[in-house]
């Protein structure tokens, strides 16, 4: 298949090209700067200069496609404190490269997250069948799964919180240990026993490439390999590779200043099932789980995130 992917030089993305060639398939990835476009060369895929907010190239590149994976994302504008112009951003790139499919019955595989459900109040494990009428990332993913009426085999990939594996630089686990290291100490909210679900980011990369070769239209999945982490675990494993104190809770007045802009989602108790994902795709995860990987030097000798 030749496949365009957005975000092919991200961290997912640094996965999931390679992934799909070593599968046998073909790759245009999107670059914004001559810096991606040198990223994605190197990893062995075309290049497709453009950007996600030049919704006529995106509709071209889809419809010149025989498939599209959609990673790209402006956490840059999310970093400005605009996450309002990235949802908007994201959400007409997903219009366009929908409408590029239209009535081909091609795949169009999405990152979405499953953050957005626990932040919304959603209690209990959450499992692919669930939805939401709308809000952050889910307006998209809404979208998204709709196109499935006017001939497009989509799939919505929901992603935990914690992407890790050696090629993590700036996901949350880095920001987490950029701040203990900053502050002397790693912290929990209340008794920390909220959970964060995760998955290493080579098997993430194999739910994308399976959901594109066969996921049945309208698919929301679940990439997720740990159905939660205690977050004081985390917290544990981050105080042990700095050779800190053991973690304490954290004063609810003092959340804000130790966790930045995670601090709304530092005590999120997201558990999450990929029981159907792994039916469906007959996928199962290979990699170090989030502590395994955690017990190793990667997170612990990297520079702080920008
Ligand atoms: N990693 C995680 O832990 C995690 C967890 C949950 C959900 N997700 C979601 O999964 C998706 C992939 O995440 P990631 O971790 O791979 O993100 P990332 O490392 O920040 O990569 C983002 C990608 O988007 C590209 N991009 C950003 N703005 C662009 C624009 N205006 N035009 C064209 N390309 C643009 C970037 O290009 P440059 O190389 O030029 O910057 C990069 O390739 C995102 O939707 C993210 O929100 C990730």
């Amino acid at each position: 298949m030749h496949v365009f992917v957005t975000g092919a030089s991200g961290h997912l993305g640094s996965a999931v090209v390679p992934d799909l060639l070593a599968a046998g398939h073909h790759v245009t990835g999107l670059a914004r700067s001559e810096q991606a476009a040198a990223t994605i060369a190197r990893s062995g895929a075309s290049v497709r200069h453009g950007r996600l907010d030049d919704l006529e190239s995106l509709q071209d590149a889809a419809r010149e496609a025989d498939g599209v994976i959609h990673l790209a994302f402006r956490h840059d504008l999310m970093g400005q404190g605009d996450y309002a112009g990235a949802l908007g951003e994201d959400l007409r790139a997903v219009e366009a490269l929908a409408w590029g499919l239209a009535g081909s019955d091609k795949p169009l595989v999405v990152a979405a997250g499953t953050v957005p459900f626990a932040v919304q109040g959603h209690a209990g494990v959450l499992t692919e069948t669930d939805t939401l009428p709308g809000g952050a990332r889910i307006d998209a993913e809404n979208l998204l799964v709709a196109h499935a009426a006017r001939g497009v085999r989509t799939a919505a990939v929901r992603l935990p919180p914690v992407v890790h594996s050696h090629l993590d630089r700036v996901g949350f686990v880095p920001t987490l240990v950029a701040l203990a290291r900053e502050q002397h100490a790693a912290g929990f909210v209340g008794d920390g026993a909220n959970r964060w679900p995760a998955v290493n980011t080579l098997d993430a990369a194999r739910v994308f490439r399976r959901a594109l070769e066969s996921a049945p239209a309208g698919s929301r999945l679940h990439a997720v390999a740990e159905e939660g982490v205690p977050f004081r675990d985390i917290a544990a494993a981050i105080a042990r590779g700095l050779h800190l104190p053991d973690p304490q809770p954290v004063a609810l007045h003092e959340v804000e200043a130790r966790f930045s802009f995670l601090a709304g989602l530092v005590g999120v108790d997201n558990p999450t099932s990929g029981a159907h994902t792994r039916t469906v795709l007959g996928w199962s995860p290979e990699h170090p789980d989030l502590l395994e990987d955690l017990a190793t030097a990667h997170y612990f000798t990297l520079g702080d995130p920008a």
